[in-house]
């Protein structure tokens, strides 16, 4: 999907990203991210509530994460679905402004429904470019050549349940949040994980060894077989964090007095399916998860010394 010229106006951008620093690279992430608040549509669910950031260059929607979303739409009645709005490209917004787009718009979409929905449970979640998305919404964005951006008050910690990340470029070897089997930083490796301290305990990030984005791995097929390993691991660790939320809200809310979210008005009254919330396929992306994440390893070569990026870049050139 991407042409050698593309590629290597990429790798010339990310060149001069080395030389002016930070400043220039993402200009755009707050102006084009103000034309998008949007709100959530959901009204307030019975079960769990999912907000869902596809991958990079996946169709509007959910992505190939909208397979683990129906699952636990499955397993869990009542739930609703609701996919990010954002362009999850690599380079028409770049990579930075279509990410900082989506963590502004995974957060008015979290921050809409909890408003509506007090005593809300709400699942994110994201693959890949996604995944970031949803990371940063959480810890906040820290990673080199990205705008920062705040991390999430503890004043969701009540709401949200779990945060379901796969393939995360963002990731880092040493998390106590990982699963799967990769011990290496990802291409843009969070630089401030304590900020995601308030959910470290809720947030799962699967990343296997050999992936090129989230492992700076030299292996192009890992990226795309998360959802044929994880999806059930994944389904059944969610499901478990909402029991969990369940009962300790219950416990909590009848232990206590002061405990202001719970209770407020009409809330958990809600049937299931809001105007947006999908079901899911994620059967047509099955094929570009590679392509995405050639212009992400493209740019990330730019950060960590050209020689070794420019070395992985063109594996990835053959493989396109
Ligand atoms: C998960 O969803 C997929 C796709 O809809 C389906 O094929 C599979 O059976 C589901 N798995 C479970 C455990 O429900
Ligand atoms: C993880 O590794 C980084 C360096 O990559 C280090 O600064 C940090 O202290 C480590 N964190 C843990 C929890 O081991
Ligand atoms: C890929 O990475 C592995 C482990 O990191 C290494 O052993 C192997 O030589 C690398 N392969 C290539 C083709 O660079």
């Amino acid at each position: 999907m991407w042409s050698t010229t593309t590629l290597l106006t990429a790798a010339a951008a990310g060149l001069a990203t080395l030389a002016t620093a930070q400043t220039t690279v993402t200009s755009a992430a707050s102006s084009s991210s103000s034309s998008s608040s949007p709100s959530s549509t959901a009204s307030c669910a019975a079960g769990v509530h999912l907000i869902v950031a596809r991958g990079s260059a996946e169709d509007p929607g959910l992505g190939r994460t909208g397979v683990v979303a129906g699952n636990v739409t499955e397993a869990i009645s009542g739930s609703t679905v609701e996919a990010v709005e954002y362009p999850a490209t690599i380079d028409d917004p770049t990579y930075f402004d279509s990410e900082a787009e989506g963590n502004a718009a995974m957060g008015a979409l979290l921050k809409s429904y909890v408003d509506k929905c007090a005593d809300g449970k709400v699942v994110l979640m994201g693959y890949s470019q996604g995944a970031q998305v949803a990371s940063d919404l959480v810890c906040g964005t820290s990673e080199a050549l990205f705008d920062g951006s705040d991390d999430l008050s503890a004043d969701y910690s009540s709401n949200i349940v779990a945060v379901v990340l796969f393939g995360n470029p963002a990731h880092l070897g040493n998390a106590s949040w990982n699963a799967g089997t990769s011990t290496e930083d990802g291409i843009f490796p969070r630089t401030e994980p304590s900020l995601c301290d308030p959910y470290a305990d809720k947030m799962r990030s699967w990343c296997d060894t050999g992936d090129i984005y989230c492992d700076s791995g030299n292996d192009t097929s890992v990226h795309g077989t998360y959802f044929d390993k994880y999806t059930d691991e994944a389904t059944e660790w969610v499901v478990s964090m909402y029991e969990a939320a369940l009962s300790s809200s219950s416990s909590s809310s009848s232990a206590a007095t002061g405990t202001a979210a719970s209770d407020t008005g009409g809330s958990g009254t809600a049937t299931g399916t809001a105007g947006e919330s999908t079901t899911t396929d994620g059967s047509s992306e099955a094929e570009d998860g590679d392509d995405d994440s050639a212009g992400v390893a493209l740019m990330a070569s730019s950060v960590w010394g050209l020689a070794l990026a420019l070395g992985a870049g063109a594996g990835v050139l053959l493989v396109l």
